[in-house]
């Protein structure tokens, strides 16, 4: 049955973000680090489903040049519903509406996802261009997390 859903400009709980990436099987996090993470978003959208979030996305960034469309996570029993669409939608509307000209917006898809983005006008890096990252203090998966250190 197609779930109902609406789409509400709302920050996860702290709660909500580790109940949904643990459920897609995403490395956990420490609660202090997703809190400091979603307060410093710069748009937030949760898909919630009677009245619980099943899925988020956020807009991170430093607000004036950079943007990052990230955390896009739907629960598995809700997904092939167009619930990630909605939610990508919601983002792309706002940093559409981003004040600044020049202004460079990335994702870093996961596998499979590409044409995905590409829907909502995000462009594949050319390939002498690709994306890089880097993982710090790497723990998964081995999910014992120590305790908490003092953040930088
Ligand atoms: C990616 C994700 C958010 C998509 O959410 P969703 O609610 O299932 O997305 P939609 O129902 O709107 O999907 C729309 C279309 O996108 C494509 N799509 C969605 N999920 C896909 C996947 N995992 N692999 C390949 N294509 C996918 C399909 O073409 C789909 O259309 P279809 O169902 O008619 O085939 C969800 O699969 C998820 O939470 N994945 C785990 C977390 C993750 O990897 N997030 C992305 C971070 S970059």
């Amino acid at each position: 049955m197609t779930p109902t859903f609406s789409i509400a400009r709302q920050t996860p709980t702290t709660d909500d973000y580790a109940r949904i990436i643990e459920a897609v099987g995403w490395r956990p996090r420490r609660p202090e680090a997703i809190e400091i993470a979603l307060r410093n978003s710069c748009f937030s959208v949760c898909a919630v489903s009677d009245g619980t979030v099943v899925g988020f996305g956020r807009v991170i960034g430093d607000g004036g040049i950079h943007l990052y469309v990230t955390d896009i996570v739907v629960l598995p029993e809700f997904q092939r519903h167009g619930i990630g669409t909605a939610i990508v939608a919601a983002l792309t509307r706002w940093v559409d509406e981003f004040p600044f000209p020049n202004t460079i917006v990335a994702v870093l898809p996961t596998p499979g996802l590409v044409s995905f983005y590409e829907r909502h006008g995000y462009k594949v890096q050319p390939s002498h261009s690709p994306a890089m990252s880097r993982w710090i203090n790497a723990k998964w998966p081995n999910t014992a997390l120590e305790p908490t250190p003092t953040a930088p």
